[in-house]
C-alpha cells in the first residue's frame, strides 16, 4: 500500500501556522495572490484530488465545488467565523464536514465594533479632519461641532452569540444601558451577571448612576437605544426559520430614533444598504459605521460614499478581527490561523477517534450524527 501525504489546498496564505503541515510532510500548495482565487480554480484543484481545502470567506463553496470531487475531498477548513460562503446544505448533502474558527475573534471584533461605535458618537474622523485641513481656528464650546457621549447611554445589542456577548461586556465597561435581542437565543444567565456586575459598580460607588440590561422585543430595541450594535449571523431566507437577511432595512431604520448610530462588524447583507444611505441623507438616523457590506470589497459607486453623509458614515474594510494575535497565532487558542490548521487536522488525521461529532471545530455536525 502506497501511504501518501494529505493533499491540501489553500485558497490564501494564512501565514506561519500553514508551517504545522509542511512540518508534518503534507502536500501544501497555496494560492499566491492577495485577491480570491476564481472559483473555477478551486473546483480545479477539488477536481484533482485535495484531502483538504483552506478557504476564506472571500470564497463561495457549494455544490459545485463538492460535486468536482472524486471522493478525496474530507474537509474545508474555513479561516472565519462566519460561514455564510459555504452552503451548508450542500455540504451535509455531500457528507463533507466544515469548520470554522469561532471564539478566537471574540474580543477582538467586539473591541472593534465599540471602538467604531466610539468613534462615531464623538466624531473622531471629522474632528482629525479639523486639525490635518488647518481648519482648527480656535477652540469653543460647540462650534464647529459637537459628539456625543456613550457613557450612560443605551446600546441595543442585536444578536446575543458570543460577540454580541462579549460587546455587552465592553459596553458595561462604559456604563451603558443595554437592550439585547436575539431573534434565535437568549443568554439569560449572561445577562443576569451582567446586572449584578452593574449593581456591584454601582453600590461601590464605581458608577455614578445605576445601569441596567435586559432582553426585549426587536421594536423596543431599535426605538429605544442612542447605539445599536449588530451581531447576529448571516442567514438567507429559508436558511433558518430567523433569517437576518436585510434585518436592517426601511421599515426598522424608521423605528430608530433620530439621535440613533448603526455599527455593523456582522455580516453586510444584514443591512440593506440603500436604505440605510437614504436613512442618512434624509436624516432618520445620525450616524453609521459599516466594517461589512453587501458587496465586498465596497464598490466605487456604492451609495454609502456618498460625500454628503461621509461625516456621519465611517466605512472600514472588514477589519473588525484585523489584530497580529486574533489573525496569526499558530495557537488554536488564540489565532485564527492556528485554529483553522486544528479543525483540518482533526479531520484529516482522524483525531476524536475519527468522530466528526466529537471535533470542537466543525460546523455541521448535524450531518454525521448517527441516527
Ligand atoms: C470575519 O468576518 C469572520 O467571519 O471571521
Ligand atoms: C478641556 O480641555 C478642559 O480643560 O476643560
Amino acid at each position: 500500500m502506497t501511504h501518501t501525504k494529505p493533499r491540501v489546498f489553500a485558497t490564501c496564505d494564512i501565514g506561519d501556522a500553514l508551517n504545522i503541515l509542511r512540518g508534518k510532510g503534507y502536500d501544501l500548495e497555496v494560492y499566491p495572490s492577495p485577491e480570491a482565487p476564481p472559483k473555477s480554480l478551486i473546483v480545479e484543484k477539488v477536481k484533482s484530488g485535495i484531502d483538504g481545502l483552506i478557504t476564506t470567506l472571500r470564497d463561495p463553496i457549494d455544490a459545485e465545488v463538492f460535486a468536482a470531487s472524486p471522493g478525496a475531498l474530507k474537509v474545508v477548513a474555513q479561516y472565519a467565523v462566519g460561514f455564510d460562503n459555504i452552503n451548508r446544505a450542500d455540504a451535509n448533502r455531500f457528507k463533507i464536514p466544515f469548520t470554522n474558527t469561532a471564539d478566537v475573534l471574540t474580543e477582538a471584533t467586539a473591541e472593534f465594533a465599540f471602538f467604531l461605535l466610539g468613534a462615531l458618537a464623538r466624531k473622531l474622523w471629522s474632528a482629525e479632519r479639523l486639525t490635518r485641513e488647518n481648519r482648527w481656528g480656535y477652540w469653543h464650546p460647540y462650534l464647529p461641532f459637537l459628539g456625543d457621549e456613550v457613557t450612560g447611554k443605551t446600546v441595543a445589542v442585536i444578536g446575543t452569540g458570543r460577540i454580541g456577548l462579549a460587546m455587552i461586556k465592553k459596553c458595561t465597561g462604559f456604563d451603558m444601558n443595554i437592550l439585547c435581542f436575539d431573534p434565535a437565543y437568549e443568554n439569560r444567565d449572561y445577562i443576569h451577571a451582567i446586572q449584578e456586575m452593574k449593581d456591584l459598580r454601582f453600590q461601590r460607588g464605581i458608577s455614578r448612576e445605576r445601569t441596567t440590561i435586559r432582553y426585549t422585543s426587536l421594536h423596543e430595541a431599535l426605538s429605544s437605544a442612542d447605539f445599536i450594535s449588530l451581531h447576529v449571523p448571516l442567514l438567507r431566507e429559508g436558511e433558518s426559520s430567523t433569517p437576518t437577511y436585510h434585518l436592517i432595512n426601511e421599515t426598522t431604520l424608521r423605528m430608530m430614533k433620530p439621535n440613533a448610530m448603526i455599527v455593523n462588524t456582522a455580516r453586510g447583507p444584514i443591512v440593506d444598504e440603500n436604505a440605510l444611505a437614504k436613512a442618512l441623507r434624509e436624516n432618520w438616523i445620525a450616524g453609521a459605521a459599516l466594517d461589512v457590506y453587501e458587496t465586498e470589497p465596497l464598490p466605487a459607486n456604492s451609495p454609502l460614499r456618498d460625500p454628503t453623509i461621509a461625516d456621519r458614515c465611517r466605512l472600514l474594510p472588514h477589519f473588525a478581527s484585523a489584530a497580529r494575535i486574533t489573525r496569526l497565532s499558530s495557537d488554536p487558542e488564540k489565532g485564527m490561523a492556528g485554529r483553522c490548521i486544528q479543525g483540518l487536522l482533526d479531520v484529516l488525521e482522524g483525531n476524536y477517534s475519527g468522530d466528526i461529532t466529537k471535533m470542537p471545530y466543525v460546523v455541521n455536525k448535524e450531518a454525521f450524527a448517527k441516527s
